[in-house]
């Protein structure tokens, strides 16, 4: 970590195994940026004891305790605000964000979805995915937009679907994947190599014509050979 790490919050919700591998990539130094607070809007969420372990502050906003979604988000907004975050991770936040909130951090909040987006948004996409007879599943990491799961993608990885795959099997394949493509994902952001434009991905200053893909573990996508 040095002086030019990018501050940011992370928002969760329960186990925060990518917060943790968040955490590993900065310790690592494959990451160059600083988490000011872990945010979680359950309080015995296992990622809050992954943040303390790691002296990392944390933040605790339950939305039972406020009247409606906006009285929630709007002090949401306000605590995130208070660490001044150059980017907010949804890292398994299980709340549906207001246009509002989610139009203030437009550009700047990512969010991790478990499937090739845009197949399977919302929940239970493991599942659903092996009941479709999919061959093939993965993960996503998207800019945040008001449509739900519907942001511009930034890179994917994908995985094969087994035979005698169940959900469990298969959430571990993807969640592997995942904790390679969102601290990957944030360090182009913390870089300035990306953006969101007219609701479409920008990498180094070039549109992404499709996300950049992860297979077998491997970039395949031409458009970042650079890196
Ligand atoms: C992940 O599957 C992520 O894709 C989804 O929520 C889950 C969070 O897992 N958004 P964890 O809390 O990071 O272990």
């Amino acid at each position: 970590m040095t002086d030019t790490a990018m501050p940011m919050v992370v928002l969760i919700s329960g186990s925060g195994s990518n917060l943790q591998a968040i955490i590993d990539a900065i310790a690592e130094q494959t990451l160059n940026a600083r988490i000011e607070a872990v945010i979680s809007n359950r309080a015995h969420a296992y990622g809050l004891e992954r943040a303390r372990e790691a002296g990392i502050e944390t933040r605790v906003i339950e939305h039972q305790a406020y009247a409606d979604r906006a009285s929630f988000d709007t002090a949401l907004m306000q605590l995130i605000d208070s660490y001044e975050p150059q980017l907010v991770v949804l890292a398994g936040f299980m709340r549906i964000l207001s246009d509002e909130f989610v139009h203030h951090y437009e550009g700047r909040m990512l969010n991790i979805h478990p499937s090739l987006l845009p197949e399977f948004k919302g929940l239970h996409t493991h599942k659903r995915a092996i009941d479709a007879g999919h061959r093939r599943h993965g993960a996503s990491v998207h800019f945040v937009t008001a449509e739900l799961d519907g942001g511009p993608v930034i890179v994917q990885a994908e995985v094969p679907i087994n035979d005698g795959d169940d959900t469990e099997t298969l959430a571990a394949r993807v969640l592997e994947q995942e904790h390679v493509i969102y601290p990957l994902s944030i360090q182009w952001y913390a870089d300035g190599r990306l953006e969101l434009k007219d609701h479409r991905v920008y990498l180094d200053q070039q549109p992404l014509q499709q996300p950049a893909l992860i297979k077998n573990g491997q970039l395949t996508d031409a458009a970042v050979d650079q890196t």
